[in-house]
């Protein structure tokens, strides 16, 4: 595929071609997660943990949004960029959430938005489909309402909750989101929506039966330590290697080994 559309993850869907997605928040990280060929770039509202600190997802602001956003789509040759609407940028109305989808879609180039919610956010959504906006849906684990769930446990394991996330599923499918996450929900359940729906599932601590899979880029690198959940695969050490080049760098600057008289001019 020589460019992502959501088109072509619904095709991939129908063949049975798995999707990844990873997160991305600035140009240069983006820059590699597109040249390595992942399919979907989500500018997730991570950021607000992994770039700026925040406890959770919920103080970042709909322009630090757009700002990470334009950085990723700057860098992008293939992959789908679909950004996450912010905490308090649609939840309390239909016409802020269109709103707050089109000064992202405008100001950053990206070609898609995410929101977490199924029935609450109907309408919004809908408008926000009807603006010609693409939108991909996040049920089970939703961090925007962590307050209200106290725990980042795993989500729909009592009957109850699993029978809401399958109704949440299939409105966001008739209602016409090209594809939605599931985070951190069992397996087996994850699987049955997968299989019952035509649009994509991508699953973060959702199981193998999902049709992609998408983690926190920070996290999978390894340039994070703190964060181990069992749903997390590491690929890469990166905060053990890069500890040890700026030790080495300080030390090199500081024995003046660094620069070398190749180093300057
Ligand atoms: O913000 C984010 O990184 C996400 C993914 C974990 C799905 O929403
Ligand atoms: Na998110």
């Amino acid at each position: 595929y020589k460019r992502i559309t959501t088109k072509t993850l619904v095709d991939m869907k129908n063949k049975g071609e798995k999707i990844s997605m990873l997160t991305a928040y600035d140009y240069t990280m983006a820059k590699i997660v597109d040249g390595a060929g992942i399919d979907v770039i989500l500018v997730g509202d991570s950021a607000s943990n992994v770039m700026a600190g925040h406890e959770t997802t919920l103080p970042i602001t709909l322009d630090q949004m757009i700002y990470h956003a334009a950085s990723v789509v700057r860098a992008i040759e293939r992959s789908l960029v679909v950004v996450d609407l912010p905490f308090g940028s649609y939840q309390s109305d239909p016409k802020e959430a269109l709103r707050s989808a089109i000064r992202i879609m405008k100001e950053s180039g990206a070609h898609a938005v995410k929101l977490e919610g199924g029935k609450e956010i109907k309408e919004s959504i809908k408008r926000i489909l009807n603006a010609g906006i693409p939108v991909m849906g996040h049920l089970g684990l939703t961090p925007q309402s962590i307050y209200k769930f106290g725990t980042y446990t795993v989500r729909a394991k009592e009957e109850e909750e699993a029978q809401k996330l399958k109704d949440d599923a299939l409105l966001l499918e008739r209602a016409g989101c090209f594809a939605i996450v599931l985070e951190k929900v069992p397996a087996k359940l994850a699987k049955e929506v997968a299989e019952s729906l035509t649009i994509p599932i991508i699953g973060i601590g959702a199981g193998n039966g999902v049709d992609g899979q998408v983690l926190v880029t920070h996290d999978m690198i390894g340039m994070t330590y703190e964060f181990n959940p069992r749903f997390l695969r590491r690929y890469l050490d990166l905060y053990t290697e890069m500890t040890s080049a700026f030790s080495e760098y300080s030390r090199d600057v500081k024995s003046g080994d660094f620069p070398s008289d190749k180093e300057q001019y």
